[in-house]
């Protein structure tokens, strides 16, 4: 008896020290990654377009901040005088081209879009340096530049450069 009564105020306190712990953690990474978690409840960007997934993965890493909803805005976006620069970039930049609305686009429209897209990257304009410059990831290789120049300057619905991937990410046909 006196066992049973003595056992559980020492394991009601370890739990409770626990749950101590275990909702520190928890209002640490939620502190840290809240901005992050809210853009990446799965909205992944041009799903269900024809655009071939590794172009999608692409534009996704160097592009979406600025033209598409899922902005993740860096902490210094509260900041001003910098926070004015970014705010008016990102509407700038989905004023001019949404990809989170790719599929409401008509099917000229994506296609002007998609030779601005090869037109810009080639040249370097996007994504622009300052951009890249506090965004590392966001640095495009020469690989992946053409992949994209592929994609965006093919004339014809599928270039045979996207076929394989096209393939692979079976996505719907949408041009
Ligand atoms: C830092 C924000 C930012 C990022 C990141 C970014 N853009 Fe832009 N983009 C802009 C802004 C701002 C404009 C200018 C819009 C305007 O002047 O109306 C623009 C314009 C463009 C244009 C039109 C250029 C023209 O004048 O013909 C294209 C095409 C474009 N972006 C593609 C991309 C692509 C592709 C990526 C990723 C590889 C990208 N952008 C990344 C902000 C950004």
């Amino acid at each position: 008896m006196v066992m049973t009564t003595r056992n559980p105020v020492p394991l009601s306190r370890h739990f409770a020290g626990l749950i101590l712990v275990a909702s520190v953690a928890f209002a640490l990474t939620t502190a840290t990654h809240s901005s992050r978690s809210e853009a990446f409840v799965e909205k992944s960007l041009l799903a269900r377009s024809n655009v071939p997934e590794p172009v999608r993965a692409i534009l996704q890493r160097a592009c979406q901040d600025c033209h598409s909803e899922n902005t993740i805005w860096p902490w210094y976006a509260h900041i001003p005088p910098i926070s004015r620069q970014i705010h008016s970039d990102v509407q700038k930049g989905r004023a001019f081209m949404d990809l989170s609305k790719w599929n409401a686009y008509t099917e000229g429209e994506r296609r002007g879009f998609r030779a601005a897209i090869g037109a810009a990257i080639q040249n370097h304009l996007m994504p622009p340096p300052k951009y890249v410059w506090m965004h590392s990831g966001a640095r495009l290789s020469s690989d992946e530049i053409e992949l994209v120049k592929a994609w965006a300057l093919s004339k014809h619905k599928i270039s045979p450069n996207t076929v394989q991937s096209q393939t692979q990410a079976k996505v719907g046909g949408h041009w």
